[in-house]
């Protein structure tokens, strides 16, 4: 029975792409029951844009690869951008979107505010691809490349990537101010927020590894230097002369957004420092140190395993990347493909 609607799906599929190719370039059939993430087919699978965009990853790495070298930390801010996309309202690039008719942008939510960055280059990749491939590409895909082309282009794993995301045509303060995690977030909250995109504890700490590269504000980790617990003092956890490393960057009042790299040892390079500095108590966010210290024994355990083996890490990563990707996605003619990615059509 689901070889036939297999069948009849792709039929139905070759008849769409041939019929509606021009109107709707890339366009798929979401097949019902057997559509949807992790059925018979995703929604989404790496060939979306094959004959619609052929040029579509030498564009993107192309612009990445002069972004990243003119500032390495380029890479891992376009990494965080495809998670606050995908963790507020799904992954429907509602993130780019600038104030405007109607909109009221997740660029001012307490995560994002002074901190989120990456949007000019991607505005860069949106321009080529408009020039390329009009209207083709959507804005979702393109944090989506974006975030997969910074992992390889800081020494990471490359993965096949499931495409064929929509762009939303609303954006959600409250979404990106409630589902984007804390950096004090205790483990358990953790587990809440990443639960709440279905996202499990092996996702959660494979995905914290993207801590590896780049770098946070003081004001992201002062509570962990003068009062961890209300009790005015530091996080115990904290190894003693990464603490006072971070005292001089990060003094008890001002200095907010002085910034510390989240892995200090290599913070350009993506491979799995993050989590060997976890097991010396050099983590710098509290949310980073309680996947080792938390009690609850999954995430602990796996801190170590990817400490040891960063084939393991990468491995992981790569699979949850792809999970993280495939949070409610706009697909078939749900939203619409940007022409600009700050604003809907
Ligand atoms: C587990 C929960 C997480 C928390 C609490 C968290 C929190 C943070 C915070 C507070 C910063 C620094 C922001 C600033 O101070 O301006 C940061 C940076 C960063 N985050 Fe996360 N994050 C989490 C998970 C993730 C995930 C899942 C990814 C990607 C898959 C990610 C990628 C990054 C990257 C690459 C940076 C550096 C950005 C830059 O240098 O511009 N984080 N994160
Ligand atoms: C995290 O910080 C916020 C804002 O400063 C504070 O209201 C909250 O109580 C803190 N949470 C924990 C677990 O310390």
């Amino acid at each position: 029975m689901d070889a036939i609607r297999a069948g009849l799906g792709l039929i139905v599929l070759v008849f769409l792409s041939s019929t509606l190719s021009t109107a709707h370039p890339g366009f798929y059939f979401d097949w019902g029951g057997i559509g949807g993430n992790g059925g018979l087919y995703s929604t989404l699978f790496p060939e979306f844009y094959q004959y619609s965009c052929p040029q579509l990853d030498d564009i993107v790495m192309s612009v990445l690869e002069k972004a990243i070298q003119r500032e390495p930390r380029m890479a891992a801010s376009l990494v965080r951008l495809h998670f606050h996309d995908c963790f507020a309202q799904g992954c429907d690039a509602s993130v780019l979107l600038d104030d405007g008719a109607g909109i009221v942008s997740e660029k001012r939510s307490n995560p994002n505010r002074n901190s989120l960055r990456g949007f000019e280059v991607i505005d860069e990749i949106k321009a080529r691809l408009e020039e390329a491939c009009p209207q083709t590409v959507s804005c979702a895909d393109i944090l989506a490349l974006a975030a997969r082309g910074s992992s390889v282009l800081s020494g990471g794993p490359n993965w096949d990537l499931p495409l064929g995301r929509r762009d939303s045509k609303t954006a959600s303060l409250s979404s990106s101010n409630n589902n984007i995690p804390p950096p004090n977030s205790t483990l358990q909250n953790l587990k809440t927020f990443f639960g709440r995109q279905g996202l499990d504890e092996v996702d959660l700490v494979a995905l914290s590894g993207s801590h590896t590269i780049g770098l946070a504000r003081c004001v992201s980790f002062k509570q962990r230097l003068y009062n961890q617990n209300g009790n005015n003092q530091p996080d115990e956890a904290l190894e003693r002369n990464y603490y006072f490393s971070l005292t001089s960057i990060c003094p008890k009042s001002g200095g907010d957004n002085n910034l510390s790299p989240l892995d200090f040892a290599s913070p350009a390079k993506f491979d799995n420092t993050y989590f060997k500095l976890l097991l010396s108590g050099k983590g710098l966010l509290n949310s980073d140190q309680v996947l080792l210290t938390g009690s609850g024994g999954k995430t602990t355990d796996l801190v170590k395993i990817y400490a040891a083996d960063e084939g393991l890490f990468f491995n992981q990563f790569e699979k949850s990347m792809v999970k993280m990707g495939n949070i409610n996605p706009l697909t078939g003619y749900n939203g619409e493909i940007r022409k600009n990615c700050r604003r809907v059509n």
